[in-house]
Parts: structure tokens; C-alpha cells; sequence
């Protein structure tokens, strides 16, 4: 499989260097809003195609798969695009800037056959089912609270200050809590509802949130762009614990017995970064001739931006887009 790249900050540098430690999936190509900058990301990670602008990447009939790793607030243009092309698109979390933007990428990817994933990495990896056989097992009893804490000091990136980049800690951050919930426990949510302290730009910086879920859990989710974050994820459940380390990118699941005793430390096992596992299952869905991965349905991109925009609303955090979309 062939990855075409969008964009060369942070993420997009990880998923080049991720790539490049698999032997059947491919940094194909590179695109950029300018030329030079895809030339020295195309030189520095070793990649044999660079372009000067989105456009051009996606026309390259080469490319399986487009991966799209531009600030949330640009998502929407260049997978619409994608998708209008026909290409397979794994789009980076926040998968979009709101619920309305989402569907209508859902939609378009369903009524053109093509491929879609939300590249919300924690969903793909090997720790997930490490976590749902323990409690398959029901090696702690019957869960009955959810916590999880995502935290960097992001100090002002732009990315996270501007409403225009769909800036914010829930998008970037709390996400990731809210897939932990649901990941492990997908029960109907009787209330959810939060707090945050906000910039001087009106996004979130530090936030927290309150699930009720109908099977008698209670949820408990922190995230901010602030502090260094313990970003330990525990369920809790009548008989022992399972703690997580970290729910960004779990390493280590502990389970303790009653009375917190050890019971035994789960290794995940050796990755290149840990993003591979996405790239992986969107290859295997694509050869099975997929619309989106089991790993994370459409649906569930959907439900999990519609939780977002709920808070966001309570929140008064506003994005340009959402008067137009
Ligand atoms: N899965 C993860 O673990 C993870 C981690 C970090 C970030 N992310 C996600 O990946 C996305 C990008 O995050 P990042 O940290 O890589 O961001 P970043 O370092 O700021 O890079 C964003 C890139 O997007 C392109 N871009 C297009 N329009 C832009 C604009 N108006 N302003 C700034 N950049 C623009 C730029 O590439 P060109 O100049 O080449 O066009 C830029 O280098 C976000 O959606 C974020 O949530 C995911």
C-alpha cells in the first residue's frame, strides 16, 4: 500500500518515520502547501514523491491510501477532495471540527464506495484486546467506574489557541478519554456533562467531564493542554482494578485483586511508534474491500464528535465552521 502523506508537522513526521519501519506499506508521497517544505520532509524521511500543494497528491494515481495530518479545522476540505478522487482516506483525529462536518464525510464516502478511517490511534492497537479479554474474563468483577486523565504542556500552540484551527484540549486530548470510555464500555449514556477553564481565544485548556452510563458506570474524564498529565487510565470494578499506563499510547495494564492487590503487569507487545497498527488495519480493510475499519466505525467517529459538540456547546467553545457546517 502506497500512503500519500497531507502536510509535515509533528504527527505527519511520526507517521513517515512509522511507515518506514513496515516492508508492505509505504511513505509513498509527500504533500504541502509549499513545495520546498515537502522537498526537505520528502529528503529528511526518505520519501520518493513531493508536492508542492494537497491537490497534486491526491491526483497521483500511485497513492492507495491518503493520510491527512493537517490541523482538525482543515480535515473537512481535503478529504471531501480525497474522497471526490476516490481515494482511501485515514483522516487524524479530531476527526473533523464537528458532528456536521463528520456525517457529511461519512455520507460522501458511502455514496462513493470509497474507503474512510479516523486515525484515532489508541483504537487499532494490541492493548485493546489485552483490555476487553481481561474484562471478557471478568477478572475484576463488574466495572463500575471509568477514570482517565490526558495531559501535555502545549503551551500556545497555535493549533490549540485559535478557534479557526479548531483549537482546544477536548478535540486534542479529551478524546482520547472519552475513546478509553467507550472502548471498554459502550453502554447508552444517561448524562454527560463538564467543566473548563478557557484561553483568552475561548477554547478549552483544561477541562472535565461526567458520564452516567445506563449499566450503572460512571465515568470520570480529565484532559488538558496545560499540565503533564499522569494520562493513567483505571476501571474499576467489584473485585479489582485495571490501570492503564498510558491511555495515549498504553504501554503497561495492570490488574489488581481485591483490596488493590497485584495480580500481574500486562506488556503490550514491541511497536516501531505504536501508529503502525493503524496503517496495518487499514490495508487489511481495504484488501477486504471495507468502507471502515472494524476497529473504529464510522458510527462511532460520529457518536464520539457528537459528545464533543455537546460539551463544546455547554462550553460556549466555538469553531468558525460550525455556523456553516
Ligand atoms: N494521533 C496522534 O497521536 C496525534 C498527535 C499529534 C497530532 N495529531 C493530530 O494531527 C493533526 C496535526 O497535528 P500536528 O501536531 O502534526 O500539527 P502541526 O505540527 O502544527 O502540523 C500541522 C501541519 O498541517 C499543515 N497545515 C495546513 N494548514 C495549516 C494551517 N492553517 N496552520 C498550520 N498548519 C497547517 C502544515 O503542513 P504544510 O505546511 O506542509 O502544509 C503543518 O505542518 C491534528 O489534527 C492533531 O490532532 C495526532
Amino acid at each position: 500500500m502506497k500512503v500519500g502523506i497531507i502536510a509535515t508537522g509533528w504527527i505527519a513526521e511520526k507517521a513517515a518515520q512509522t511507515l518506514n519501519g513496515l516492508s508492505d506499506i509505504e511513505a509513498f508521497a509527500v504533500g504541502s502547501r509549499q513545495q520546498d517544505t515537502a522537498d526537505a520532509f520528502a529528503r529528511k524521511m526518505g520519501i520518493p514523491k513531493a508536492y508542492g500543494s494537497y491537490s497534486e497528491l491526491i491526483a497521483d494515481p500511485d497513492v492507495n491510501l491518503v493520510y491527512v495530518a493537517t490541523p482538525h479545522s482543515h480535515h473537512f476540505d481535503v478529504t471531501r477532495q480525497a474522497l471526490m478522487a476516490g481515494k482511501a482516506c485515514l483522516v487524524e483525529k479530531a476527526f473533523m471540527a464537528n458532528a456536521r462536518q463528520t456525517k457529511e464525510i461519512i455520507d460522501l464516502a458511502h455514496q462513493r464506495k470509497v474507503f474512510l478511517a479516523e486515525a484515532i490511534w489508541t483504537r487499532y492497537q494490541p492493548a485493546v484486546g489485552i483490555i476487553r479479554g481481561l474484562l471478557d474474563q471478568n477478572r475484576i468483577g463488574t466495572p463500575k467506574l471509568i477514570t482517565a486523565t490526558l495531559g501535555y504542556s502545549m503551551g500556545d500552540k497555535p493549533r490549540i489557541m485559535r478557534p479557526d484551527l479548531c483549537g482546544g484540549a477536548l478535540l486534542d486530548l479529551g478524546i482520547y478519554a472519552l475513546n478509553f470510555m467507550r472502548m471498554f464500555n459502550d453502554a447508552i449514556i444517561l448524562a454527560i456533562d463538564g467543566n473548563c477553564v478557557k484561553s483568552t481565544t475561548g477554547m478549552d485548556l483544561t477541562n472535565t467531564i461526567t458520564a452516567v452510563l445506563d449499566n450503572g458506570v460512571v465515568a470520570n474524564l480529565q484532559s488538558s493542554a496545560q499540565c503533564v498529565g499522569d494520562n493513567i487510565g483505571v476501571i474499576a470494578g467489584t473485585e479489582g482494578n485495571i490501570i492503564v499506563d498510558n491511555i495515549n499510547n498504553p504501554q503497561t495494564i495492570t490488574v489488581n485483586g481485591p483490596d488493590r492487590t497485584f495480580v500481574e503487569t500486562i506488556h503490550v507487545p514491541q511497536q516501531i511508534t505504536g501508529y503502525e497498527y493503524q496503517f496495518i488495519a487499514c490495508k487489511k480493510a481495504i484488501e477486504e474491500g471495507l468502507l471502515e475499519p472494524r476497529e473504529m466505525p464510522h458510527a462511532e467517529t460520529l457518536y464520539i464528535m457528537q459528545l464533543m459538540d455537546g460539551l463544546r456547546s455547554k462550553w460556549n467553545v466555538r469553531y468558525p465552521m460550525d455556523d456553516i457546517y
